[in-house]
């Protein structure tokens, strides 16, 4: 499975702060915004990322991160000449999907969950047509939102809708399998003229293909779109951190973790028993 990260956009909420810088650099506690998501990609075993964002910001994503190789990763970079909608991302990374699977995650989700490493690679493995991660939330008139039948099945999903008809918002980390990327390709724009997300996870409703996972109340997750969102992450993170002396999105630690560079003393630790940022 390959892994792509979306890391563009207007970033208009965060104005004046994102007017010159990336928003997905801003940082998060102690660390940019960027390195929590693609610890989630690590931590499910992904080792090939692709990073989109605007023109004017890949080389500073270039500069933090470069090719991936301390962490044992291939990290590739790739501008998107206009925010068009999250689903462009499969038509500007199509020829680095390839034949394979991907997952999709957008750069300003940050997800922490003690079992989430365990759950993201078991969903791996079973993937026929999509999976979708769910969370229960307050407002979900921010978000994609799913209903579901009595047997957890997906029977409709809505981008932001003024009612919606259940409080499960769908988060910001997609599998698919490789079918997506044509899908994305003859999607039509929204009223918003964004190529949606919510559309092209809707053509595998429509077949029977789509899955969705929660995430469990066990798992935090944050969209740090706006001022409140990100101080929220921000004092979550830090609050892991003073009372649990826990370190989330430590990159060089996950790689040991996940095996994909060697430890200090020339093991490897097992996956398996790797969750991110615990030691
Ligand atoms: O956070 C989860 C939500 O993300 C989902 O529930 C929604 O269904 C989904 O549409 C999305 O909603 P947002 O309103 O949060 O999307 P936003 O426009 O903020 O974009 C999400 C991230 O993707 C953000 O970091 C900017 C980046 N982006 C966005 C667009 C439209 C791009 O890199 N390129 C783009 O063209």
């Amino acid at each position: 499975m390959r892994g792509i990260i979306l890391a563009g956009g207007h970033g208009t909420r965060l104005h004046p702060v994102t007017r010159a810088v990336s928003k997905q650099l801003l940082p998060v506690y102690d660390k940019p915004m960027i390195y929590y998501p693609l610890s989630v990609l690590m931590t499910a075993g992904i080792r090939e990322i692709l990073l989109i964002s605007n023109p004017q910001h890949v080389d500073a994503y270039r500069q933090l991160l470069g090719s991936g190789a301390e962490l044992g990763l291939k990290l590739s970079y790739l501008p998107q000449d206009r925010p068009r909608g999250l689903a462009d991302a499969l038509i500007v990374g199509r020829d680095f999907v390839g034949d394979e699977q991907v997952a999709l995650i957008l750069g300003d989700n940050i997800f922490y969950g003690p079992h989430l490493p365990e759950l993201l690679r078991a969903e791996r493995e079973r993937l026929v047509g999509c999976t979708l991660f769910g969370r229960t939330v307050a407002d979900p008139q921010r978000f994609g939102v799913a209903e579901l039948d009595s047997w957890g099945r997906v029977v409709s999903l809505e981008e932001k809708p003024r009612n919606p008809r259940s409080d499960l918002a769908v988060v910001g980390l997609y599998f698919y399998d490789n079918e997506a990327v044509a899908r994305a390709a003859v999607l039509t724009p929204s009223e918003r003229g964004e190529l949606e997300i919510t559309d092209l996870n809707r053509t595998f409703v429509d077949r029977g293909e789509a899955r969705m996972v929660s995430l469990g109340q066990d798992c935090a997750w944050f969209d740090t779109g706006t001022h409140d969102s990100l101080l929220t992450a921000s004092l979550f993170v830090r609050n892991l951190r003073r009372r649990e002396g826990r370190s989330i999105a430590q990159l060089d630690e996950v790689a040991r973790a996940m095996g994909f560079v060697e430890g200090r003393d020339g093991q490897r630790t097992v996956p398996a028993l790797a969750a991110p940022g615990t030691q």
